[in-house]
């Protein structure tokens, strides 16, 4: 096996969003090749860094009156936490607001301005007067040119489905600021895509996509190519466009081009020849793993950019499919909005690690997670499957056979049809056609305890007379379990780390050939509990956001080209909901309450803790996302009004029964409701 150098990147998430289960079927994908490409002892490398430029970055900054220096620097903190937590083993994290960066997209673009690639042109946008800012389309909303709806997208009408420019919109209004947006005029830098259109052709055939994302791709070709707008005018937080004052680039400019600045910076600090792998001619090869919603940006721009301005393009483009849960896309009211770390705090990450690896292929389709399946698949096959192998047969080398593995094979023959599977499996690894490669593991564990079975070493060690073949035997199952072991170990690396304890040794493609004989082990350890299905739950639970209407979190907001992470300003009040009848409103029951009792909740931000008094000695508990608002301290003693017949639900930190009032767009701007001097608790209020 001739030695390869290959580096690989998955897409750089953006600076303004915590990390949840999508984002990880694309980190863990790529991490599982990566480890699968090191195992096999190639130089590779793995390299991300965090997306930190852009307008919802920009806004979301403000809103928390901070810099967004500060925003980014925070945020990486974080999703370097939920990344180590699922054992993604980056090379390097950096980030696209770096120095390496900055020269890289300044060196970028000037090659590609003196090639005659960039073009300049005036073009006349909706332009926020109120905070004197061009608005992204995603930043305008109005009512549908189409058929009129309410309150749609600047850019798309999600009740008919059309699609238009924000300047069609009517009654248009800024989402920053809630002031009608007018045109204006501004010169902006285009790149001239076109004039790569027959390179991008050929790299396209070349094998560097799959074949849907081709076929996609053959539609944009036939379409014609469009220049493509790299842009934009102050306020941007991004870098300023070398010679153009006032002028930034576009986010998606330099976001792939953080794929060089994080592998330079890496180079530079590890004493590894960045050119060797970035030259025209180079002999290394470069993936990237990203999520089908991005395939234009690494397609069309990236390749060509990179043509343009003198560096070698990449082998492939890895696209994959999204993330369902339980059959839906996921959603914050069904709590399958499931941030990394609210998995974290629940469950063990190799569970997921595992049931991504066992669904997924080199295909696009996407992979629903569901966690009925998931609970299910991990216990049958992880705990019932291959640890059972282990758990049954330690014990005894350890308690009878002094901790040492037996001198000769009971079954060589066995063995050899394991060692013999690993080409195949290599092979499925490498085609990242994971899914196939865990159906044989999955094939072989159950032959192995088919063998256990088979041989019953647990009758065995009762009769004096048989103690050798006892002892044949469990070695015979540990070598096998051994080698499946060392299969999973780019899926499950912590868990191989604790196997490579107990067999002391090291589970490797260079050793995995010869058996473990005579050789001593450590005691056994239980390396994986079964999935608690109480702690789906307590997972789902703290996903779910049921506090509305007083508190709206934000969507993670993607760039420019969806959308935005603020909320409509006060300006643009909330439209009012349809008419109802009196004996519709006389079904909720309001009731005044007084709060005896306000404490924060450990291990929720947002969520204060009420007991509230609703008269006749009754007392209901109440969880409400006012902490951004209220100090519990000062909450104590003032009387309320709280809707006294909601269905109460379970929590993670126990029953909320009912809610308070509150008004406000949410975050710190929540104000609950009092009655005036003199209402006492449990007077309905009506
Ligand atoms: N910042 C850009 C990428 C720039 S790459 C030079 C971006 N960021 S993102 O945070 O929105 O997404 C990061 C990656 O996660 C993308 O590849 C995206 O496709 C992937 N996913 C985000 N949500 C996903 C699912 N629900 N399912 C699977 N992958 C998903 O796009
Ligand atoms: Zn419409």
């Amino acid at each position: 096996m001739s030695q390869r150098k290959i580096l690989i990147t998955s897409a750089l998430p953006y600076a303004n969003g915590p990390i949840h289960l999508g984002h990880l079927l694309e980190y863990i994908q790529t991490d599982i090749w990566s480890r699968f490409q090191k195992a096999r002892g190639h130089e590779c490398y793995y390299v991300c860094a965090d997306d930190a430029h852009g307008t919802p970055i920009m806004l979301k900054a403000q809103q928390q009156g901070i810099s967004p220096e500060q925003m980014i620097a925070q945020t990486k903190i974080e999703h370097e936490a939920d990344f180590a937590g699922f054992a993604i083993g980056f090379d390097n994290y950096y980030s696209t607001h770096s120095d390496e960066n900055r020269e890289f997209a300044s060196l970028i673009y000037q090659r590609l301005d003196k090639a005659g690639h960039i073009k300049r042109k005036t073009i006349s946008q909706l332009y926020d007067p109120q905070k004197n800012m061009f608005l992204p389309d995603r930043f305008v909303k109005g009512d549908c040119p189409k058929c009129g709806a309410l309150d749609q997208n600047g850019d798309s009408c999600d009740v008919c489905g059309a699609t238009y420019s924000p300047t069609d919109v009517k009654n248009p209004r800024s989402v920053v600021s809630g002031a009608t947006p007018v045109l204006k005029d501004s010169e902006h830098y285009f790149f001239d895509l076109p004039a790569f259109s027959q390179m991008l052709q050929d790299w396209t055939r070349s094998g560097a996509l799959q074949e849907e994302m081709a076929n996609k791709l053959q539609e944009w070709f036939t379409d014609g190519l469009q220049m493509w707008d790299i842009s934009r005018d102050a306020p941007y937080f991004g870098f300023e466009i070398p010679g153009a004052p006032g002028k930034f680039f576009y986010v998606w400019l330099d976001a792939p081009i953080g794929y060089l600045a994080s592998f330079k910076n890496y180079c530079d600090n590890n004493s590894v020849d960045f050119d060797s792998f970035w030259q025209p001619d180079s002999a290394a090869e470069v993936y990237h793993f990203i999520g089908k919603d991005i395939i234009y940006f690494h397609s069309l721009f990236w390749p060509a950019m990179l043509e343009g301005a003198g560096f070698r393009k990449p082998n492939a483009v890895f696209a994959h499919g999204f993330v369902t849960v339980n059959g839906a896309k996921m959603s914050k009211s069904r709590g399958t909005f499931i941030k990394a770390r609210t998995y974290l705090d629940n469950l063990n990450p190799e569970y997921l690690r595992y049931y991504f690896a066992s669904k997924l292929t080199s295909g696009i389709t996407d992979l629903d997670l569901n966690l009925d399946d998931f609970t299910q698949k991990v216990n049958a096959d992880l705990v019932g499957k291959v640890v059972n192998i282990a758990s049954r047969c330690a014990g005894f080398i350890t308690k009878r056979f002094d901790g040492k593995l037996a001198a000769e094979l009971a079954e060589p023959a066995l063995l050899q049809d394991f060692i013999a599977a690993g080409d195949s499996i290599a092979e499925s690894f490498e085609k990242r056609e994971f899914a196939k490669a865990i159906r044989d593991i999955m094939a072989l564990a159950d032959r192995a305890n088919q063998y256990i079975d088979n041989k019953a070493p647990w009758v065995l060690v009762k009769d004096d007379s048989r103690q050798q073949e006892a002892h044949a035997v469990c070695s015979m199952g540990l070598n096998l379990f051994r080698v499946l072991m060392h299969y999973l170990k780019p899926v499950l690396p912590v868990m191989a780390a604790e196997v490579e304890a107990f067999l002391n040794t090291e589970l490797s493609w260079q050793n995995y050939q010869q058996p473990l004989l005579n050789h001593a082990i450590n005691p056994f350890k239980a390396l994986m509990q079964r999935v608690d299905p109480l702690k789906v739950a307590a997972m789902v639970e703290a996903s779910t956001d049921n506090l509305q209407p007083t508190t709206q979190t934000s969507a993670p907001a993607k760039a420019e080209d969806t959308k935005p992470a603020v909320k409509p300003a006060a300006a643009g009040r909330e439209p009012l909901s349809d008419t109802i009848s009196i004996d519709d409103f006389a079904k909720i029951d309001l009731r005044v309450a007084k709060i005896v009792s306000a404490s924060a909740v450990e291990g929720a931000d947002k969520l204060v803790q009420l007991q509230l008094d609703i008269g006749e000695g009754e007392i209901r508990q109440v969880f409400a996302g006012i902490k951004a608002a209220y100090t519990p301290d000062d909450l104590i003693g003032r009387s309320t009004v709280m809707v006294a017949n909601l269905a109460p639900r379970k929590m993670r930190f126990g029953m909320s029964e009912g809610m308070v009032l509150a008004a406000g767009p949410g975050g710190s701007d929540i104000f609950i409701l009092s009655p005036d001097e003199g209402a006492t608790p449990g007077m309905r209020v009506k």
